[in-house]
């Protein structure tokens, strides 16, 4: 019970890496939020965590609505009385669109959820962690996040931001108690493919270029063991650092 009666938000929990990064700290012993814009998919999560005598509590969320993030933090609060754990996950694709091709209502949609969505929420999580000289957050970057081609511009661009958010928030708290990480996975067996209505061809191919690299595809698993060794005092001495996991994709 490695986070026995921690207090844990995680956002993007209906679904892929999200749902079993709430199922593993839910086992773990955390008391979860979960939180996502999808109510019957996050019940699904909430249900599975509850029928096995774990502890969670949905709240419909779209994090690119101030009101959604601030009722999901307070939702924390008030029923299991603090936070201690942000996990800011949720996050969408962005058809693959290239640099001239993007469109100001993809770049904004995108970038009000994988990164003003991520702000809000740590701006909303820090006077609580603060008050009590300690919190974790871990974000869901992306290797789209350190490198030029693993998407379209936008989930790219987006990306790198989460991981300069990352890095500055870390530093800037870091003697405060709080400790703020990044993981970028590579390729990842999820639903996020479903967030891709209509892939640029030209974009797609670019983006791809490299996929013959790729090892091997992630499970959810595989990255929800990370999240939980950057949640607990294990990684008590990790701050601001980015945790690759592509099964050495990205070290060719
Ligand atoms: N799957 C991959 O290969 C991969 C690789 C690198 C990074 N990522 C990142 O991992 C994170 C999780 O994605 P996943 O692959 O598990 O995808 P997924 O689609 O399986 O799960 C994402 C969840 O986020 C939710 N969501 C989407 N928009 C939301 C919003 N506005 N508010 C609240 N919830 C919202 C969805 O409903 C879904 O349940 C994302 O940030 C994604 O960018 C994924």
């Amino acid at each position: 019970m490695r986070l026995k009666d921690k207090v844990a938000v995680v956002t993007g929990a209906g679904s892929g890496m999200g749902r079993e990064i709430a199922y593993l700290f839910a086992k773990e012993g955390a008391k979860v939020v979960a939180a996502d814009i999808n109510e019957t998919a996050l019940k699904e999560t909430v249900s599975h965590i509850v029928e096995k005598g774990q502890t969670a509590i949905a709240v419909v969320t779209n994090v690119a609505k101030e009101e959604d993030i601030e009722s999901m933090i307070n939702t924390a609060v008030s029923t299991y009385g603090t936070l201690d754990i942000l996990v800011n996950n949720a996050g969408i694709m962005d058809n693959f669109l290239p640099a001239e091709k993007v469109t100001d209502e993809i770049w904004d949609r995108v970038f009000s959820i994988n990164v003003k969505g991520v702000m809000r929420a740590i701006r909303k999580a820090l006077p609580i962690f603060l008050e009590k000289g300690k919190g974790v957050i871990i974000n869901t970057a992306s290797v789209a996040g350190l490198y030029g081609s693993r998407a379209g511009l936008t989930y790219t661009s987006a990306k790198h931001a989460v991981i300069g958010m990352t890095k500055n928030v870390a530093f800037q708290y870091a003697t405060k108690g709080i400790r703020c990480n990044a993981i970028a996975p590579g390729g990842v067996n999820t639903n996020i493919g479903t967030t891709m209505s209509n892939p640029d061809p030209f974009g797609m191919e670019r983006a791809t270029a490299g996929i013959n690299a790729n090892p091997r595809m992630g499970e959810s698993s595989e990255i929800a063991t990370i999240a939980l060794f950057l949640a607990t005092e294990d990684s008590s001495y990790v701050n601001g650092v980015v945790i690759a996991a592509d099964g050495g994709w990205t070290a060719y």
